[in-house]
Parts: C-alpha cells; sequence; structure tokens
C-alpha cells in the first residue's frame, strides 16, 4: 500500500510538470544550456547558426510545424513523424524547453535574403529544367523523385541548391535505388517500394511497377545514396540557379 502515494506524488509532479510544459525558460543560463545543447544535437541539420543544412532554417519569425512553444517543444520532443527530424527523447523535459527558448530567440536573428527570383524559377521548373517530369507540386507532375509541395518548408536553400547541382549528395532517406537481377537475366533498375523477407517490389524508371519473389532473383543490389537526378551543374547559369532556388524555396506549406 506504499505504491499509492508514490503515485499520486508522480501524478502531482506530472500534472504541474504539463501545464508548466510550454513556458519557455528566459534566463540566460538556460538559453546558454539551450545553445550548448543545440550545437550538440541540432546544428549538424539545422547549422550551427541556425540558418539551416538537411534541415531547414530556423532563423524564421514563423515556424509551419512549430507555430507556438507547446507545437515547438513537441516537436523537439518528439520529432516529425514520418520526416528525418528525430525526436531528442535522450533529453530531459527541462532540456527540451532550454533547445526551444534558444530555437526562439534564432526567429530574431535576420535570414539572409535568397537572390534569385522565384517568378523566372517556375518557368525554368517547368521549361528547361523539365522538372515536373519526376517531381509533383500540388499533385501535378511526375512520381520517380520527392513530392515538392512543401520543400521551402524542409530544406534550407544550401541544401536545395547541392540537391541541383550534385543529386547524388545527400539522398533521402525515404529514396533507395535498387538494382535486381533475375535467374532469366533480366536486370532491372528501380526504386524500392517495398521489400520483406520473400519478395520485393520496386518501381522502374519508366514507372513500371515490379514484384518479385526473391528466390526468382539472381542478385540484389541496393544503390544507397544513387539518384536517378541528372546534374543540373552545367545546364544552368549562376542566374538561372539562383531563380530556381528562389523558386524552390518559396513553396511552403498553404496555412
Ligand atoms: C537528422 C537531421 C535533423 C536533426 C538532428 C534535427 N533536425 Fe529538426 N528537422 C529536420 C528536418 C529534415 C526537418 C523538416 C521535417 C519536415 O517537415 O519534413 C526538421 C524540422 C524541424 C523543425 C520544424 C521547422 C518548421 O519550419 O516548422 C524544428 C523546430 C526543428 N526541426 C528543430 C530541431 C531541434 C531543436 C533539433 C535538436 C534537438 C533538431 N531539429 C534536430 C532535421 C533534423
Ligand atoms: C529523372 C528524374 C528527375 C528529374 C528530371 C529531376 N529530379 Fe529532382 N529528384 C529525383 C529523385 C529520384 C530524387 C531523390 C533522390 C535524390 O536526392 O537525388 C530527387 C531529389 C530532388 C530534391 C531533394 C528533395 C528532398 O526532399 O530532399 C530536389 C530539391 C529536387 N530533386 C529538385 C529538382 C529540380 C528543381 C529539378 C529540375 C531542375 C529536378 N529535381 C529534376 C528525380 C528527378
Amino acid at each position: 500500500m506504499r505504491v499509492l502515494p508514490l503515485l499520486l506524488f508522480c501524478f502531482a509532479v506530472w500534472a504541474g510538470e504539463s501545464k508548466e510544459k510550454t513556458k519557455l525558460p528566459s534566463r540566460r543560463s538556460d538559453l546558454e544550456r539551450g545553445e550548448k545543447l543545440y550545437q550538440g544535437h541540432c546544428a549538424l541539420c539545422h547549422g550551427t547558426r541556425g540558418d539551416g543544412g538537411r534541415g531547414p532554417s530556423l532563423l524564421r519569425r514563423r515556424l509551419t510545424r512549430a507555430s507556438d512553444d507547446a507545437a515547438l517543444v513537441k516537436v523537439i520532443e518528439e520529432g516529425i513523424n514520418g520526416t528525418e527530424m528525430p525526436g531528442a527523447s535522450q533529453m530531459s523535459p527541462r532540456e527540451h524547453r532550454q533547445v526551444a527558448a534558444y530555437v526562439r530567440s534564432l526567429s530574431r536573428v535576420p535570414a539572409t535574403p535568397v537572390p534569385g527570383d522565384p517568378k523566372r524559377g517556375e518557368q525554368l521548373y517547368l521549361g528547361k529544367g523539365e522538372c515536373a517530369g519526376c517531381h509533383a507540386i500540388n499533385g501535378k507532375g511526375g512520381t520517380l523523385g520527392p513530392e515538392l509541395s512543401d520543400v521551402g518548408d524542409r530544406r534550407s536553400s544550401a541544401y536545395l541548391r547541392a540537391s541541383i547541382t550534385d543529386p547524388e549528395a545527400d539522398v533521402p532517406r525515404s529514396f533507395l535505388q535498387v538494382r535486381v537481377v533475375a535467374k532469366s537475366g533480366r536486370t532491372i533498375t528501380g526504386e524500392r517500394l517495398n521489400e520483406d523477407s520473400f519478395s520485393i517490389q520496386l518501381r522502374d524508371y519508366s514507372g513500371n511497377l515490379h514484384s518479385f519473389l526473391k528466390q526468382d532473383l539472381a542478385e540484389i543490389h541496393r544503390d544507397r545514396g544513387k539518384s536517378p537526378m541528372p546534374s543540373y551543374k552545367d545546364k544552368f547559369t549562376g542566374t538561372e540557379l539562383d531563380d530556381l532556388i528562389a523558386y524552390l524555396v518559396s513553396l511552403r506549406e498553404a496555412k
């Protein structure tokens, strides 16, 4: 019977904690601690100055997925399901709030504006770049590459630039190229859609779906880091590249 008081105590702490949860600390020592944690856990993807990398820049007044402090703490604690944003479950609730406070302080740092003209970029995207053959924006376009409708929320401008000039620099986890050789000798290359112990499903680069039993295959190659997207380094001028990136950065979730 000694368990009950303990349970009640835990509940009281928990209730107090969740009420306090969204109040971000503002003391200087908390912000300093928040920055330390940020540099250790977040800078890898969001940049040492918060200007982004694989993850989006945090130097923005409004964060799409973290519009208020409660949402921000939740994103830091749990990550964003189905994306590359991991949850920081190794940190304590207090540390989540300290990092959140530091992230909020970044929103007051002015971001370097992206050069380039998004309107001209859109023309390049649809025309010379033929990007829509592989990518969809708001439901229109191909499905070979990832959907780009909100890519401005997901990636920094530096990452977007690298995606276009050097597509294999960082291939998203969600994309895996596989090459299978059937026992008959036929080879098929495409994106892996599904795989279990006995079978594998892929879509080739002409859009056809294939399903194989593994026992019918002689070889399976998982080309992690390989991409069918061509490099546009020599196809676009510097100005054109700026325009294209300005366009991609402008693609954000409608609010
Ligand atoms: C492995 C890379 C990675 C790490 C590490 C990482 N993030 Fe992220 N983060 C991302 C990506 C990618 C997204 C965009 C997810 C999406 O919406 O597709 C993101 C999104 C976010 C967002 C939402 C931004 C918005 O515009 O709504 C916040 C806030 C954030 N991260 C904060 C953090 C903090 C704080 C840490 C450290 C505790 C951290 N991230 C660690 C990759 C990362
Ligand atoms: C032949 C098909 C193909 C074409 C054409 C193509 N892409 Fe891609 N793209 C892909 C694939 C597949 C990926 C995922 C693997 C990777 O990162 O390279 C990708 C990745 C990307 C990414 C990274 C997305 C993310 O979530 O990280 C961006 C941005 C991008 N492409 C933009 C463009 C633009 C802009 C053009 C036109 C100038 C273009 N792509 C043309 C197939 C294509």
